[in-house]
């Protein structure tokens, strides 16, 4: 696990969109899981201006979104695929063939949950996970508790997790369930950056630097990932840094839930 502190926010996002630019040009065509929520939002903003040659590079790529809602098509304005249309794939002029959207408001949830591990596995696998963190440690909308072997499925949210994200949307009802990546493959993704920021996450990144694995706090899934990298807001910085716990880094394989 590599840690990255910023020392302010403009760092913050600057470091998020070299990773991903960096990434995007020693791998065209990559597929990268992409997030929602406030945290993205100034990575997302800051690519509009990088060099054209990133821009150019990040065109190649491809996009899948983490999660979605179940029930919300890409029209609704609380769904997660118009989120990401409109500060990411619009403002960047990815080509609509390069993104693949989660469809909350498929017929068949479970079918779809199969069809985004189908293109999943068409694409040669994740190449870059992008990862917020929830306030509870969840991934996507892998909520405490979920098994490390899931794959993408239907999710249940948890009341916390439904009431941040209610007010963060203006106090707009959301669907209690949702579409996600599973821990299982965002665990097999090649790269994973995780970006934490805002100070109701300084419990759920304290147990992630701890290098302990819990179920009950999905991050920690993560820990022993080949290649993973958390980058910290700089509210975050008095979060003890790995090596304060009992066995920072260590193989998550060693005691899987
Ligand atoms: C939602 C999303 C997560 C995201 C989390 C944190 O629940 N499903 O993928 O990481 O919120 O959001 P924020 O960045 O707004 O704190």
């Amino acid at each position: 696990m590599r840690v990255i502190q910023a020392a302010s926010e403009s760092q913050f996002i600057a470091s998020a969109a070299d990773h991903l630019c960096r990434h995007v040009l020693d791998h065209p065509g990559s597929l990268i899981a992409v997030p929602t929520g406030r945290t993205p939002l100034g990575l997302y903003h800051a690519l509009r201006t990088r060099s054209d040659v990133e821009l150019q590079a990040l065109r190649t790529a491809r996009y899948l979104n983490l999660d979605e809602y179940q029930g919300l098509g890409a029209g609704d304005p609380r769904s997660y695929a118009d989120f990401l249309t409109r500060q990411l794939f619009t403002p960047l002029a990815i080509p609509a063939l390069q993104v693949r959207l989660v469809h909350g408001d498929a017929h068949d949830s479970v079918a779809e949950c199969e069809a985004v591990e189908a293109h999943i596995r068409e694409c040669g696998g994740i190449g870059l996970a992008i990862l917020g963190l929830g306030a509870n440690g969840h991934i996507a909308f892998n909520e405490p508790g979920t098994p490390w072997s899931t794959r993408t499925h239907v999710a249940p949210l948890s009341h916390e997790t439904l009431t941040v994200n209610e007010r963060v949307a203006g106090g707009q009802v959301l669907p209690p369930r949702g579409l996600t990546l599973g821990i299982a493959t965002l665990r097999a993704a090649r790269r994973i950056l995780l970006l934490a920021a805002g100070t109701s996450k300084r419990e759920a990144l304290a147990h992630l630097l701890d290098g302990e694995p819990q179920v009950d706090w999905p991050a920690t899934s993560l820990i022993g990932h080949p290649d993973l990298t958390v980058l910290c807001a700089p509210e975050l910085a008095d979060v003890p840094a790995p090596g304060a716990g009992r066995a920072a880094g260590r193989a998550a394989s060693l005691s899987p839930p």
